[in-house]
């Protein structure tokens, strides 16, 4: 038998006991380790001096090892020195990165200007890694039902090359700035090769310990536990803990406001070189502000999104509205050509557009800025069952919780609420009625614009939907999956993330007004990080806002939703951040205070 305590076996170094290869030894493997976590992508700071051919040779041999498909190696690695060659590649990309800024929402345009993106120039040496599709014949093992593998495996041969220059004490920068025709040509490239990677290499001062993309405020990481699921999609959990239940763990971590940060604010602003008091509901605006970010001054809430959550409504069948469903799909369509109120708003504010399908009737074609996130095509009539089952309103609750997140992640600093959905209103009605204990017929507003016929049936609907379910305002999700829409089920999981992540949101008129409230039933303090933008024309909303004590900061009869009251107030929310960071004290810019 053998001996436990004899250690590993000298021939084949594995364990006698398991028979199991023990791996690399501890400070091999931290070194292994150290390199995937030190590994950069660098921009700055590169030296001049040249990079000696044995050193690229190893890194380059690092490349040539890695994985792929079939043993097929569809890489080819053009290494690029000369001057002139790398001045016109670095007149192609310019051009790339000027378009790509001119595309960008304000906040994110000025963020992009300071970032670099390529050291072209700054580097010795340019290195592009190629593919070759067909390489290995018609044949290859793994490429047949899956063509794109063999760019998955030069990629891996990017992965190796980045990996080693770091060893190597070489920073390398990925460049994407191109089109792949312009750069081909000035490779001379036969044309069944594709470029993978621009890539530029050369030693530096020293690497950056975190994403300079990190550091600049553009994204931040997200979380290993995010990434990783247990068995199923949406099981989140790493190994050897319980799977985490996403909506419970977002509620779990939204806290009060912190009263310090909250006090200081409160005293910069009696401070600051205007009299006490002058800024109005702003000065109360920048305190909240502070408080939910825990520091005064606050970060400036930009950038800045909103996310449109487009969903239907079974109880349009009741006759409701005078537009036809069809308008929905009609109009997340519009947003995303650029053609809507809500996306003139924001290019004047600065603000990006994402639009969500969570719950459109109609199946709708992927297409930039759309994320698909159907919980089902429209929801049922409330009328004559629940809107959606339970099941389906924790989905769209935990939905809007990912889009915040993913959007925070993003580098958002302030998230704004938007809706589509023909009949929203009514649903949104009756929420609000369920959470407030309102009268219908005090709630109700005309929506679109409804004659006396149909907005007496809206109330009758209304009034019907709640004699059936008597919903219990203790059980939030069982509200809104009684007689929500999936965009107020995701609008709130959406107000749920952004309070658990301390970040602002701003909240559009009665859809979002009936969202809040059932993001408050589920954790009061959410609140804290909701700042009602306007107040729209439904009576409804004004209920909702006076039951969540929120002041809206626009009054100018809008009804409109998408988004549109909410970007109004986007600048003010923004100067009142802005004062309490930029505004002198009367110590510091020597003014006399009032006696
Ligand atoms: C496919 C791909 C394309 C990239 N293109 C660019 C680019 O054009 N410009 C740039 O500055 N960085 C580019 N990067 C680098 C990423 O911005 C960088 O990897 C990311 O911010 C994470 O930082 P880290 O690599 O230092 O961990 C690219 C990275 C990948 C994987």
């Amino acid at each position: 038998m053998a001996d436990p305590l004899a250690g590993p076996d000298p021939l084949t170094g594995r364990d006698p006991l398991t028979g199991r290869d023990p791996g690399y030894p501890a400070e091999q493997r931290d070194a292994v380790y150290r390199v995937i976590a030190e590994r950069r992508d660098v921009r700055r700071g590169f030296r001049p001096d040249p990079v000696p051919a044995d050193v690229l040779g190893r890194v380059l041999a690092a490349a040539h090892q890695a994985p792929s498909v079939g043993f097929s190696q569809p890489w080819d690695f053009i290494v690029i020195t000369d001057r002139a060659r790398r001045e016109r590649i670095a007149a192609l990309a310019s051009r790339h990165r000027d378009e790509f800024a001119a595309d960008l929402p304000g906040a994110r345009a000025r963020a992009f200007d300071a970032l670099k993106v390529e050291s072209i120039l700054d580097t010795p040496v340019n290195i592009v890694v190629s593919c070759d599709r067909t390489r290995g014949g018609r044949h290859t093992l793994g490429r047949h039902v899956q063509p794109q593998t063999a760019e998955f495996s030069s990629v891996l041969a990017v992965a190796n090359l980045w990996l080693a220059a770091r060893a190597e004490g070489l920073g390398l920068g990925w460049v994407s700035f191109f089109d792949q025709r312009e750069l081909a040509a000035e490779l001379g490239l036969p044309a069944h090769l594709e470029v993978i990677a621009y890539l530029c290499l050369g030693y530096v001062t020293e690497f950056a310990p975190e994403p300079e993309l990190a550091t600049a405020g553009w994204a931040r990481r997200r979380p290993v536990s995010w990434a990783v699921h247990a068995e199923e999609f949406g099981r989140r959990g790493l190994p050897g803990e319980e799977p985490v239940d996403p909506l419970a763990d977002v509620i779990a971590a939204i806290a009060p406001p912190d009263a310090v940060a909250m006090t200081a604010a409160a005293e910069r602003q009696d401070r600051m070189t205007k009299p006490r008091g002058s800024l109005g509901v702003l000065e109360e605006v920048s305190v909240r502000l502070a408080g939910l970010a825990g520091s005064c001054p606050p970060p400036l809430p930009e950038p800045a999104c909103v996310a449109v959550f487009a969903a239907d409504h079974g109880v349009h069948a009741q006759g409701v509205s005078p537009w036809p469903q069809e308008v929905t799909a009609q109009m997340v369509a519009n947003f995303l050509a650029g053609g809507a109120v809500v996306n003139a708003f924001a290019a004047q504010a600065g603000a990006e557009v994402t639009v969500v399908d969570i719950g459109v009737a109609a199946p709708l074609e992927p297409v930039p800025g759309l994320l698909p996130r159907k919980i089902a095509p429209g929801t049922a009539d409330f009328t004559a069952g629940p809107a959606m089952t339970r099941d389906q309103a924790m989905a769209a609750l935990i939905t809007g919780t990912e889009i915040a997140r993913d959007l925070v992640a993003a580098g958002n600093r302030c998230l704004i609420t938007g809706d589509m959905g023909i009949a929203n209103t009514t649903a949104s009605a009756a929420l609000i009625c369920a959470f407030t204990g309102a009268d219908p017929a005090e709630a109700t507003g005309r929506g679109t614009g409804i004659d006396a016929v149909t907005y007496a049936r809206k109330i009758e609907v209304i009034c019907r939907g709640l004699s059936r379910h008597q919903p219990d305002p203790a059980d939030p999700v069982g509200v809104l999956a009684a007689l929500g829409g999936f965009e107020h089920a995701g609008l709130a999981g959406f107000i749920l993330c952004a309070a658990a992540l301390r970040t602002p949101v701003i909240l559009d008129g009665v859809i979002a007004g009936a969202a809040a409230l059932a993001a408050a039933a589920l954790a009061p303090d959410a609140v804290a990080a909701c700042f009602a933008g306007h107040r729209s024309a439904e009576p409804g909303h004004a209920i909702a806002l006076d039951h969540l004590g929120l002041r809206p900061l626009v009054d100018l009869g809008l009804r409109l939703g998408e988004g549109t009251g909410a970007l109004l107030a986007l600048p003010l929310v923004q100067s009142a951040a802005r004062a309490l960071r930029d505004v002198a004290t009367f110590d510091s810019a020597g003014v006399s205070d009032k006696q």
